[in-house]
């Protein structure tokens, strides 16, 4: 049993990038788990959704994140799949985003699905960071786990300091050639105007503190401008996949991005045919720092607020899809709501 009624809404953070670029191995390194090694050749074939709690954000980021110095309950993280083939997916993703994280292999630079992202970001003016990741594999690199990027920076040699450079460079005139100014993220004073590139290495840690550390910045100021969002409301959220769950029947794993679901409530689902009216049977929310869609230890709560993903076990889903939108009735005319639904 709990009663969750955070302030600030939790801010959901896509991640998004090429095939191969890191995406899934920088959450691993963020919530200390490992759910590429479960991933079928490798690839991420389907949307994630991670809740990390402030006091881990701040744990993973050092001195740079003070818990004190931040009202968000934490982050919800959205893993997307990088290959070509999972256009829908990214899209899905890069909609439910507040803010993103670009991620680029800084050998690789600019990919297809680079520029795929990038305008999915520009085109919903979603404010974001770019990890430049891989810094690791630079010829000659000398790793400092868990360093924070300035500190591992100087104590490469000349030579290896100079080749990521190089590479840091074209990867800020690739972001210049997509219509974003951009610098490393220490040289940039106006995140509002300016993409902050932020050296990382998703395999050793390092570069990861500054990352959080520009996340939550951006978070910060991304929830207190955005004064419409209602974290009490009837909630609203996206199906992320639709399974069979044992002792539950078919279930939705669902990202909730706004307000709040009883475990009592009636909601609306989007379904093949036409809306589906149900009334939840069971809120099963994952552990903290665990990935929705690899996760098999479901809490039951009585309720749960924006944003966080969560299994929604209720009768007569088996039409329902993925991709498609739910939502809370409460006490509003339930045909407004299926309205609401056959409308997206
Ligand atoms: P998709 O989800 O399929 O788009 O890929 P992804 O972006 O999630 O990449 P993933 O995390 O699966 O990593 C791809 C490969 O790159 C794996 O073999 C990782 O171990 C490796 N990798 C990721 N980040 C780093 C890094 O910073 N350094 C090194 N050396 N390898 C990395
Ligand atoms: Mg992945």
């Amino acid at each position: 049993h709990e009663a969750e009624t955070p302030s600030l809404r939790t801010p959901i953070v896509a991640v998004l990038g090429h095939v191969d670029h890191g995406k899934t191995s920088l959450l691993d390194k963020i919530r200390g788990s490992t759910v590429i090694e479960g991933e079928a050749g490798a690839i991420t074939q389907h949307i994630g959704a991670t809740a990390v709690p402030l006091d881990i954000v701040s744990k993973v980021a050092g001195k740079l994140v003070n818990p004190d110095d931040f009202d968000l309950p934490g982050l919800l993280f959205i893993d997307t799949p990088g290959h070509h083939s999972f256009t829908t997916l990214r899209s899905r993703g890069g909609a439910l985003a507040d803010i993103a994280i670009l991620v680029v292999d800084v050998n690789d630079g600019f990919q297809p699905q680079t520029e795929e992202a990038i305008n999915i970001l520009a085109q919903s003016q979603t404010p974001f960071v770019v990890a430049a990741n891989k810094i690791d594999t630079t010829p000659g690199w000398n790793p400092n786990p868990d360093s924070p990027i300035q500190g591992t920076y100087d104590a490469q040699s000349e030579r290896a300091r100079s080749m990521l450079d190089q590479n840091l460079y074209e990867l800020i005139g690739e972001l210049s050639d997509a219509g974003f100014s951009a610098d490393l993220y220490w040289r940039v004073q106006n995140f509002q105007n300016n993409v902050g590139v932020v050296p990382v290495s998703a395999e050793t840690g390092e570069g990861v503190p500054d990352l959080l550390t520009v996340l939550m910045g951006l978070a910060q100021r991304y929830m207190r401008e955005d004064m419409e969002i209602d974290v009490t409301g009837p909630g609203a959220g996206t199906v992320l996949e639709v399974k069979e769950e044992k002792g539950f029947g078919t279930t939705l794993d669902v990202v909730l991005y706004d307000g709040t679901v009883g475990a009592d409530e009636t909601v609306v689902v989007g379904g093949k045919n036409e809306p589906i009216v149900t009334d939840v049977r069971a809120l099963l929310k994952p552990r903290p720092l665990a990935e929705i869609r690899t996760e098999d230890r479901f809490e039951k709560v009585d309720s749960i607020g924006a944003a966080a993903g969560v299994k929604i076990a209720a009768p007569d889903l088996g039409d329902a899809m993925a991709g498609a939108p739910v939502r809370v009735v409460r006490d509003r005319e339930i045909d407004d709501v299926i309205e609401e639904v056959e409308a997206e």
